[in-house]
């Protein structure tokens, strides 16, 4: 196995196939239990949401017999809890909103919870905290106040981010943006509009992104430049990897089983950086965030882990050979890719100097051809050669 680092979400191999239309196709997984076996397989980290490993409600003496088993197997084998996430979804209350509830009460309940389980992420040594607003948004668009729900939402986001800095932890947030499912629509739903609301913030330095590749495919969007953009303003925190066929449902499919042209992309930005260096290598763990399908039992489930960390590492392993080829270097060159780094002024231009200069033959300009085919042909030689 290569020494790239691979995290699982422990709600994702313990899913237990229950979903809108049928019941449970597999037994509950006991979370030390998946730790064990992840580790087997090969990966590094885990990230968990409070109520994958205590149940919501639980007294204090439940809440910590369960964190201490996972404790306890992230020590036997050497996984690292990298992140953790809240539970503001599944319980009824939550149903209309957490930080975005109209009801201050359920608002204020949220948020300390949220709250709390920041401690228990620090206890954990985490050091990111993701925040997905699943139940933040609407089915109709009179049914909150678009204003102040976007501003409760940013109240909660800071509320967070400055009791992070009170406590002194070594931790940064991340946003998860979705589009849809479970609500009609959620807030913040793409990449754009998370870095949008971060920029409102007062506490914004330690707020990033969490982006998850179905979520902005669901969206019809292009989550590789999605990717590029949050490292452009240097807000990648962390990221979802998972396979999704286009503006669908959440399919929560293994890496690399929805848009394969996509994820090679993808895993080549991850690992290779823009052409030019302005984006180098992402340093954080590979974290998944899929769904075994519900058609699968127990092995099924651990096929489809070893399948997401299996697939990244054959993308990795032909992006680079692909970044390597001097066929495609050459590519590059006529693309005009490394001159797309020049400035496009001058160094101390003028703007007078500049508007007085005189235009090129747009004819003759517009002659110019790039060679694009031929060198995305280059790309899928390299992933399917
Ligand atoms: C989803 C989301 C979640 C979040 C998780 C972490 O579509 O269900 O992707 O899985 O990633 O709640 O915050
Ligand atoms: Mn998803
Ligand atoms: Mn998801
Ligand atoms: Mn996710």
């Amino acid at each position: 196995m290569s020494d790239i680092k691979y995290s699982f979400g422990l709600w994702t191999v313990g899913w237990n196939g229950a979903d809108p239309f049928g019941s449970a196709t597999r037994p509950a997984l006991d979370p030390a239990e998946s730790i064990r076996k992840l580790a087997d397989l090969g990966a590094s980290a885990f990230t968990f949401h409070d109520n994958d490993v205590f149940p919501f409600g639980a007294g204090e003496d439940e809440r910590r017999q369960h964190i201490d088993s996972v404790k306890k197997a992230a020590e036997e084998t050497g996984l690292v809890c990298e992140m953790v996430t809240t539970n503001t979804f599944t319980h009824p209350i939550f149903k209309a909103g957490a930080f975005t509830s109209n009801s201050r009460e359920i608002r204020r309940f949220g948020l300390r919870k949220v709250l709390k389980n920041v401690d228990l992420a620090a206890e954990m040594g985490a050091g990111l905290f993701v925040m997905w607003g699943g139940r933040e948004g609407t089915e109709y668009d009179n049914s909150k106040d678009l204003h102040t729900a976007h501003a409760r939402y940013a109240e909660g986001i800071d509320t967070v981010a400055a009791y992070i800095k009170s406590k002194g932890y070594d931790m940064k947030i991340a946003l998860e943006p979705k589009p849809n499912e479970p609500r009609g629509d959620i807030f913040l739903p793409t990449i754009g509009h998370a870095i949008a609301l971060i920029d409102t913030l007062d506490n914004g330095d330690i707020v990033g992104l969490n982006p998850e590749t179905g979520h902005e495919q669901m969206a019809g969007l292009n989550y590789t430049h999605g990717l590029a953009l949050a490292m452009y303003a240097g807000k990648l925190f962390h990221i979802d990897l998972n396979g999704q066929h286009g503006p669908k449902y959440d399919q929560d499919l293994v890496f690399g089983h929805g848009d394969l042209l996509s994820a090679f992309f993808t895993v080549d930005l991850l690992e290779n950086g823009t052409p030019n260096g302005g984006i180098s290598r992402y340093e954080g763990y590979r974290h998944f965030d899929y769904k075994p399908s519900r058609t699968e039992g127990l092995d099924g489930v651990w096929e489809s882990a070893a399948a997401n960390m299996a697939t990244y590492d054959l993308l990795a392993a032909k992006a680079k050979a692909y970044r390597e080829d001097a066929e495609v270097q050459a590519a590059f060159e006529k693309a005009g890719i490394f001159e797309s780094a020049q400035p496009t002024l001058a160094e101390g231009e003028s703007f007078e100097s500049f508007l007085a200069e005189a235009d090129p033959n747009a004819d003759e300009l517009a002659e110019r051809h790039e060679g694009l085919v031929q060198l995305h042909q280059l790309a899928l030689k390299h992933l399917i050669g």
